[in-house]
């Protein structure tokens, strides 16, 4: 019966996932100083004692200003290690692989969370307007702040911040490394010419473009151990057309993202997490069931490496057939996990999947309860 690829062991590197199915990094805007809390170890607890096969932590900051607003999680001081520890272990001992996403906010940093109201968030609020840094002086759009582009020797300094962070994870007990490299966020602002505008070597083409994200990835690549997994979350478009397969070569598109993820490939990233949009404000989505899915089949055919699909997947059988069609390796799954958290053992009833429980759980499976 247990005949499905959804629910099949996976392993990558030293690490094996008892089922494909990934909880999708999601911000929770609820981090003091970038201190994880009780509120994180329930939340992502829940996910593990539910089935999901890893749990991904959501994007968190590489250093203060590289944070979206100023409740994110963050990673640039050591004290922030405990905490995270206390999670990870958590989340290993139900049976499922920890990931954190290593984030920087790039233009999009010192915002309001969405629940504080979208809005910029001055400095005498614990904003840091002042400082929001990218590839280029544009901005997202008219709320966000003016950014300043950063110079070679500023890039030098916030790639040690990734290496930092990196390093720390590993301490943490993380094993796996996922890099935010989509969404608008900064090494996503270097590869989209519609978010740099540079005129030296990390500007124009698209080589030189790709060589700040690459440099990054590689730095943290380089000492994240070998043998845990590395996943990049790109973005396949920025969406300047609504078809997500239409061309923008002078701003970002899968014809791109298929060339950056060969390079990915090259410095040993073991898979690539499809998402896309977030670079450019008021845009059009073709969003509806499984609409980014194309993005990882592409990527996956194209490049010869592993992907991970998400966007708008809330069912077991899209799961199943995702993984039957070989358009991926691995189901990310975000907002579906917070309407229900126990997401994985929906999947497994509806696919018909006997999966185990934890043991605290396991007579929830049987058709009737048997009073002991
Ligand atoms: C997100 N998303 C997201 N993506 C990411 O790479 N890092 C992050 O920290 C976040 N944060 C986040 C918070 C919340 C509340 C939501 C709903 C989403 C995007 C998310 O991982 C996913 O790519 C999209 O939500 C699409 O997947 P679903 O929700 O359709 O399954």
């Amino acid at each position: 019966k247990n005949k499905t690829l959804l629910f099949s062991p996976i392993t990558t590197k030293s690490s094996t996932s008892h089922n494909r199915i990934v909880v999708s990094p999601m911000c929770m805007y609820s981090a003091d100083n970038g201190y994880m809390n009780d509120f994180h170890l329930v939340h992502l607890g829940q996910f593990a004692y539910k089935g999901a096969g890893s749990v991904i932590i959501e994007a968190t900051g590489v250093e203060p200003r590289g944070r979206i607003s100023p409740h994110d999680l963050g990673l640039w001081e050591d004290g922030q290690m405990e905490p995270l520890k206390k999670v990870v272990e958590f989340i290993k001992a139900q049976g499922s692989v920890p990931g954190i996403q290593l984030a920087h906010a790039g233009r999009k940093a010192s915002m309001g969370s969405p629940f504080a109201g979208y809005r910029l968030i001055p400095e005498d609020e614990g904003g840091w307007s002042q400082d929001v840094v990218s590839a280029s002086d544009i901005p997202f759009d008219e709320h966000h702040p003016k950014p300043r582009a950063l110079t070679v020797d500023d890039m030098k300094q916030v790639t040690q911040k990734w290496v930092d962070a990196a390093v720390r994870a590993d301490k943490s007990g993380v094993e796996i490394m996922m890099i935010h490299c989509s969404h608008g966020y900064l090494l996503h602002n270097f590869l989209s010419g519609n978010s740099n505008q540079r005129t030296d070597e990390y500007g124009g083409s698209l080589e030189n473009r790709m060589r700040y994200p690459l440099e990054v990835i590689k730095a943290v690549r380089d000492v994240w151990p070998d043998e845990k997994p590395f996943w990049v979350r790109i973005s396949g478009s920025d969406h300047k057309n609504i078809d997500s397969f239409s061309r923008d070569d002078d701003g970002w598109d899968i014809y791109q993202g298929v060339e950056f993820s060969k390079e990915l490939k090259k410095i040993g990233v073991d898979v690539i997490d499809c998402s896309s949009g977030g670079n450019l404000p008021d845009i059009k989505y073709p969003a509806g069931p499984c609409w980014q899915v194309p993005f990882a089949e592409t990527i996956k055919k194209q490049v010869g490496i592993r992907t991970s699909a998400v966007g708008i997947i809330t069912k077991g059988v899209e799961c199943e057939s995702i993984l039957q069609e070989n358009k991926a390796d691995f189901v990310s799954v975000a907002r579906e996990f917070l309407r229900d958290g126990a997401f994985p053992l929906t999947a497994a009833r509806d696919l018909g999947v006997a999966v185990k429980w934890g043991n605290q759980y396991e007579r929830a499976d049987r058709e009737r309860a048997i009073p002991k």
